[in-house]
C-alpha cells in the first residue's frame, strides 16, 4: 500500500529531518511505499529510503515566476515525485483545471511520479451522487489518467482537516467509480487518523491514504504505516 504525509506549511527543515529520521527508522522492515511531502523550503537532500515528494512546483525548468520554484529545485534534490490537483491549490490557491492540466503534462513528460488530488465540496456533496461524480470528473479533464507513473488520491474537501470523514461505505462506492475511470493506485485522503487508517485500508479499492494533520507527528505517522504492515504482512 501507498502511506502518504503532506505536511504542508509546516515543519522547518531542521524538524523536517527530525521527522524523516524518525520515519526512516520506522520503516525499516515495512513492505509499505511511504512518501512525505515536505514543506517547501524544507526540501533537501535526506538520507533515507522513503520517498520524498514535492507538493508543489511550476511547471518550468527555472525563469521568472516569483514565489515559485522550478524542476531545476527539485532536480537538486533528486525529486521524482510531486502532488498535483491538492484542494487547498484549486480552492485556496486558485489553480484552474486547466492549469493543473499543464502541469500534468510537464511532470509527466519528465517522468515524474504523480500524486493526483481529486475531491468534492460539501454543498455538491450534499446534493446527489451524480453531482459528486460529476464534480469529480471534470477534475480528470485533461489528465492522463493511464499515465503509468500515476497515483491518484480521492479526498473530499470538506474532510481535509475537518475530522469529518464519509462512511466506510460511501468511499466504496465513490473509489469503485473513480476506478473505472482509471486503474492507477487511488489513495484516500481527508482526516485519516490512527484510530480510523486501519478500517479506511481495509475497503475495497482503497490502495493507501494520503495523510495531512494526523502525519505531522511522526509517532502517529509511523502507527499508520504500523498499521499497513499489520494488513498486509
Ligand atoms: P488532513 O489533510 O489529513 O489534515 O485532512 C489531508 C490532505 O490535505 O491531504
Amino acid at each position: 500500500m501507498i502511506i502518504a504525509a503532506n505536511l504542508k506549511t509546516n515543519l522547518t527543515r531542521s524538524a523536517t529531518h527530525q521527522y524523516i529520521d524518525t520515519i526512516t527508522k520506522c520503516i525499516q522492515n515495512t513492505a509499505q511505499e511511504v512518501v512525505v511531502f515536505p514543506a517547501i523550503a524544507s526540501l533537501d537532500c535526506f538520507d533515507t529510503k522513503l520517498t520524498i515528494g514535492a507538493q508543489n512546483a511550476y511547471p518550468v525548468e527555472k525563469g521568472a515566476f516569483t514565489g515559485e520554484i522550478g524542476l531545476e529545485h527539485l532536480e537538486e534534490f533528486n525529486i521524482k515525485t510531486i502532488l498535483i490537483g491538492h484542494s487547498e491549490r484549486r480552492h485556496i490557491l486558485g489553480e484552474s483545471q486547466e492549469f493543473i492540466a499543464k502541469k500534468f503534462d510537464y511532470f509527466k513528460a519528465q517522468g515524474f511520479q504523480i500524486i493526483y488530488c481529486v475531491g468534492e465540496p460539501l454543498e455538491i456533496r450534499d446534493s446527489s451522487k451524480e453531482a459528486v461524480l460529476a464534480y469529480l470528473y471534470k477534475q480528470y479533464e485533461g489528465i492522463d489518467t493511464a499515465y503509468e507513473n500515476l497515483i491518484i488520491a480521492y479526498e473530499p474537501v470538506w474532510a481535509i482537516g475537518t475530522g469529518k470523514i464519509p462512511t466506510l461505505e460511501d468511499i466504496q462506492d465513490i473509489h469503485a467509480e473513480l476506478k473505472k475511470k482509471s486503474q492507477a493506485p487511488l489513495l484516500y485522503g481527508g482526516s485519516v487518523k490512527v484510530n480510523n487508517v486501519k478500517d479506511i485500508l481495509q475497503v475495497k479499492n482503497v490502495d493507501g491514504v494520503l495523510v495531512g494533520s494526523a502525519a505531522l507527528y511522526a509517532e502517529h505517522f509511523c502507527s499508520m504505516i504500523q498499521a499497513a504492515d499489520a494488513l498486509t504482512l
